[in-house]
């Protein structure tokens, strides 16, 4: 069964101040009745977050990680040392990490595998950035990136989120109409149907790219857009809540 899904990614935004007021007015009014909600900071604050998640419906993620369990590479944190603190999602190839970090699919695929066989849940972000979109590309680069993480079995997309992230959209203010989201969902779940038709109907797709309190309900109502990845709409305790709330249940 597909469950609905908000993230907030935070990126590297955040304090220790900012992120213990910003929690308290989250769950001071985190509505009863939510969907899966989970909230990726930066790894420095995670065991803060993790503490102060205790008791909470939320739950918390990484925002990428090392596919190595230990080792000689400085500055890395590995998949296993998020699980030492109950992590329970990673967000793997997200546009900024190809981009700026230059990740490959390689790297990407790595990381996903990683963090699968650790038990935790990778949610893969893909999306076309805006020449390829105007070149007509956006289909051949969600059909790389989504061939890219098949290994050599058939539920490659079982115990995963896919996320949608248009890197036009991404911060930009420039959302996807609601109905461009549905067709690249569409497109997406078509692709991983291919492999698994029962991994097809239950993985969860969600868009990132801009959302907000205002676009949030319209996207949502996709019939193949399962929720969002939130960035810069997430720093915000009510806009959050706001889009928390338009969430679509199954
Ligand atoms: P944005 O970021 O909501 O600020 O556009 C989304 C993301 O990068 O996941």
């Amino acid at each position: 069964m597909r469950q609905s899904l908000v993230m907030g990614n935070w990126k590297m935004n955040g304090s220790v101040q900012t992120i213990q007021a910003l929690l308290r007015d989250i769950r001071d009014h985190f509505p009863t009745h939510a969907p899966t909600t989970a909230v990726f900071p930066p790894a420095i604050y995670l065991p803060l977050v993790a503490d102060l998640l205790k008791g909470s419906p939320m739950t918390w993620g990484a925002q990428t990680t090392f596919a190595k369990d230990a080792g000689a590479f400085t500055g890395e944190i590995s998949t296993t040392m998020y699980k030492d603190y109950g992590c329970r999602y990673v967000l793997v190839g997200h546009s900024e990490r190809r981009q700026l970090f230059h990740e490959s699919e390689k790297i990407v695929a790595e990381k996903f595998h990683h963090v699968k066989e650790h038990d935790m849940i990778p949610v893969l972000c893909v999306g076309e950035t805006l020449s390829e979109r105007e070149q007509g590309l956006t289909e051949h680069v969600l059909t790389q990136q989504i061939r890219a993480i098949l290994k050599d079995n058939s539920s490659e997309f079982k115990n995963c989120v896919l996320a949608y992230e248009p890197v036009w959209a991404i911060g930009t203010g420039k959302t996807a109409a609601p109905e461009e989201a549905q067709a690249a969902h569409a497109f997406i779940r078509g692709l991983v149907s291919e492999t698994n038709k029962t991994d097809a109907e239950d993985v969860p797709i969600i868009y990132g790219g801009s959302v907000n309190g205002s676009n949030a309900q319209a996207l949502f109502s996709m019939p193949d857009v399962d929720g969002g990845l939130v960035g810069g709409a997430s720093l915000d305790a009510k806009t959050f809540l706001d889009i928390v709330s338009c969430i679509k249940y199954y």
